[in-house]
């Protein structure tokens, strides 16, 4: 099963793919994860994307479009039934590349959900959220800290806030949403594959609101 999870920055993306995952067998596949991840280990791509993640700016298609390849490749080897996208797709090029590759694999996009927030909420949000520097879990402050203070409860490591949670990256953030990202819903819509969650609601409300739009797909794996 493959799903999409399209929201603006802050709408839990990242937070329901994570508990979405374990359950599903299926991978999670977020692009803005692996590009962090590849920058903490200092990496040629890391440090090629570093100013464009700080920035708020878009990887360029054919960087971005190769890492989640390298991914399916993983799933084509048995490490998982499936894929949760998290930030990706997020242009036109970018969801015609992703229906060739699950076309070629004889497979396609099963259900596309987007996650939908006040803007007010999605600030809040964004400027309590930590993440972890190894595993890249996600918490936050007031509504999801870590047990132990700036420790991850999954992998131990250190805490912190992301280096692109600034007021001037958020902004650019959004825009590209607005411009870009969020007009994929037409094209997706064609297809009747295309779901709305409130994202206003505590994540464990959002999460049974997602897997009750994929109960079908669950029985049938
Ligand atoms: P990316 O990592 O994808 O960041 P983003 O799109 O800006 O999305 P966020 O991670 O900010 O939001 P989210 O919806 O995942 O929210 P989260 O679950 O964390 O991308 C970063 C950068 O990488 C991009 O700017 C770009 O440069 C590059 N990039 C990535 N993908 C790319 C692509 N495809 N092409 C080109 N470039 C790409 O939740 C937010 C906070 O809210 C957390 O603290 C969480 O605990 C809390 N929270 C979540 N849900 C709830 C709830 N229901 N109630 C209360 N609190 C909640």
């Amino acid at each position: 099963m493959y799903i999409v999870l399209i929201g603006p920055q802050g709408s839990g993306k990242g937070t329901q793919a994570d508990r979405l995952v374990a359950s599903l067998d299926l991978m999670k596949i977020s692009t803005g994860e692996l590009f962090r991840a590849e920058r903490a280990a200092g990496t040629e791509l890391g440090n090629l994307v570093a100013g464009i993640l700080d920035a708020g700016e878009l990887v360029p298609d054919d960087v971005t479009i190769a890492i989640v390849e390298g991914r399916l490749k993983e799933i084509d080897a048995g490490a998982a039934h499936g894929a949760v996208f998290d930030g990706f797709p997020r242009n036109r090029g970018q969801a015609e590349a992703l229906d060739a590759a699950l076309s070629s694999r004889g497979s396609s996009i099963d259900h596309v959900v987007e996650i939908d927030i006040s803007e007010e909420k999605l600030i809040h949000r964004l400027s309590g959220r930590r993440v972890c520097t190894v595993c890249g879990a996600v918490y936050h402050i007031e509504t999801a800290p870590p047990a132990v203070d700036m420790i991850c409860d999954r992998c131990g490591g250190h805490v912190a806030q992301r280096a692109d949670d600034t007021p001037e990256s958020i902004h650019r953030r959004l825009s590209i949403f607005a411009e870009l990202t969020k007009p994929l819903l037409d094209y997706y819509s064609e297809r009747g594959i295309v779901s709305h969650v409130d994202g206003d609601q505590p994540m464990q409300s959002v999460e049974h609101a997602i897997r009750r739009i994929v109960q079908s797909e669950v029985g049938a794996s």
